[in-house]
């Protein structure tokens, strides 16, 4: 992790008093923290750093580390970087779909944070337009990838043609791509471990249908996202799952019928300020669909409409 990184975290377990981490730094490289610890001074809570990686996770949401979770299996790890990085290998059938999200958003400067950032192509494209950013996700095996691709400029990894047959694929970033103000945490959606009003700019893309709470996402997003100058970008499919979150929590499809049947319009009302969880509300300044694939074996492939709203705030 960044030593920059260390100044921007808060414990996830302390969000009310915003409770800075202090970093004990063991093993450090040119300004990446390679190992250490980060501690709460309120609560004793220890988040680890190792092999560069920060886990600040709260200790009861650690199980999501297990290898069990589906997001840190190989499989899906091709699959994921076929999808983020595809256009770049020129694979046939690859989407640009991360360069359009990142298009939609304004050219803002200030911070970003990416939630859900996965193998981290839209946190490298939010690279370009801010300060700095920051990935987050509970996926290890993703975070890892992601800043083995940030330290190395270069994407190495083997894609899945059937079973364990695989080919493999090889790309160098090139100096256009600035890397040294974009790093990757492991950390909650639910819990963002950082103060109020820090970003200005905060993504979510594909993922209020994958929390337990999606709620409770966008409330953590209002927290976070600065309250003028600011944009939250939103994109979804909205594949509701009771497998994921029970029902009664969907922002949609009819789990709970306090909200609009459909998700998209549930969440153009939120941002206007309805249900009081945007505050300041969100005036929406761009909305359309994005097309993304991701790509499970040759012969297997996901064709997604992920619907989109860029909401701003002054
Ligand atoms: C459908 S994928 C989308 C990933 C990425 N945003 C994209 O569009 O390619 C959902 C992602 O959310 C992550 N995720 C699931 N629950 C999360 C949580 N509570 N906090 C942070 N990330 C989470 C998963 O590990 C996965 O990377």
């Amino acid at each position: 992790m960044k030593q920059w990184v260390a100044d921007t975290l808060i414990c996830p377990k302390c969000l009310m008093t915003a409770v800075p981490l202090t970093l004990t730094i063991r093993n450090e490289r040119s300004g990446d923290i390679i190992e250490g610890d980060l501690n709460c001074p309120n609560c004793g809570s220890q988040y680890p750093i190792q092999k560069g990686v920060a886990v600040v996770l709260p200790h009861k949401t650690r199980v999501i580390l297990d290898p069990k979770n589906s997001y840190n299996a190989p499989e899906v790890l091709s699959a994921y970087l076929w999808s983020h990085f595809g256009d770049l290998l020129n694979e046939n059938h690859a989407t640009d779909a991360y360069r359009v999200w990142s298009s939609h958003l304004p050219s803002s400067g200030g911070d970003a944070l990416d939630v859900g950032c996965a193998v981290g192509r839209l946190s490298f494209e939010l690279g370009q337009k801010h300060d700095h950013v920051i990935g987050l996700d509970t996926s290890i095996s993703f975070i890892r990838k992601a800043r083995e691709i940030l330290n190395r400029k270069q994407l190495a990894f083997n894609l899945i043609t059937e079973g364990f047959l695989t080919e493999p694929r090889n790309y160098c970033f090139d100096e256009s791509w600035n890397f040294e103000t974009v790093d990757f945490i492991v950390a909650d959606a639910l819990a963002l471990p950082f103060r109020p009003q820090t970003f200005a700019t905060v993504t979510a893309i594909n993922l209020i249908d994958k929390v337990p709470h999606p709620l409770k996402h966008l409330e953590e997003v209002n927290r976070v996202l600065r309250w003028q100058a600011s944009a939250f970008l939103f994109s979804d499919p909205f594949s509701w799952d009771p497998g994921v979150a029970p029902p009664e929590r969907w922002l949609g499809g009819n789990g709970n019928r306090h909200y609009n049947p459909r998700g998209i319009d549930t969440i153009r009302q939120l941002f206007s300020g309805k249900y009081g969880v945007f505050d300041p509300p969100l005036t929406i300044s761009d909305s359309g669909d994005v097309l993304w694939k991701i790509r499970k074996t040759q012969n297997l492939w996901e064709h997604i409409t992920s619907q989109y709203l860029i909401g701003q705030r002054p």
